[in-house]
């Protein structure tokens, strides 16, 4: 009787450590989704702020930004277009604009100036960066 019940107990007993060992495996199992959850999301917001750190490498956005909102009035080579040129932009290779720093030129697209609309409600602030650097790049005299 008394063996028994000591091998109910021991059966009793391994029963509860495999239900233990499986229990751990579901939690390993769950913390590996949560480091992989994780490890995701780290790729996808360093991908982000990379892609805004650095509006040198997303010219082709400064392009595009430059094409669907300045060449109205700047014309596609920056000489400035008919309407340009009736407004008084001025030619964005010219000393005056080139000699700017990014920060003026970055005011100057967000708040406008005279006969050029401000384009702070627009563009988003990279985009704004991006422009300017489009503008710099391919206007700018090479050095
Ligand atoms: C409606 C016409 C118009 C549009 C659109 C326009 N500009 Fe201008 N831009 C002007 C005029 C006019 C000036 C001259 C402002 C002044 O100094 O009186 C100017 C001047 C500038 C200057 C030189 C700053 C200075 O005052 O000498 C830069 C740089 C410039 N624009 C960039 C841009 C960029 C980048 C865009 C597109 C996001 C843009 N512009 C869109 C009309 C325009």
């Amino acid at each position: 009787m008394l063996d028994n019940r000591k091998c109910v107990s021991s059966d009793g007993s391994d029963s509860r450590s495999s239900g233990e060992a499986s229990f751990q495996r579901a939690a390993r199992l769950r913390s590996v989704t949560i480091v992989l959850g994780a490890a995701i999301a780290v790729a996808v917001l360093g991908f982000a702020s990379r892609a805004g750190a650095k509006p040198a490498a997303d010219d082709a956005a400064g392009e595009q930004t430059y094409k669907s909102n300045c060449v109205v009035c700047h014309a596609a080579d920056g000489t400035g277009s008919a309407t340009g040129k009736a407004l008084k932009a001025p030619d964005l290779h010219s000393d005056v604009v080139q000699k700017m720093t990014v920060a003026q030129m970055e005011a100057q697209v967000s708040d406008g100036k005279n006969n050029m609309p401000p384009f702070k409600n627009t563009l988003s602030k990279e985009q704004i960066e991006g422009v300017v650097a489009y503008v710099r790049d391919t206007f700018g005299k090479k050095k």
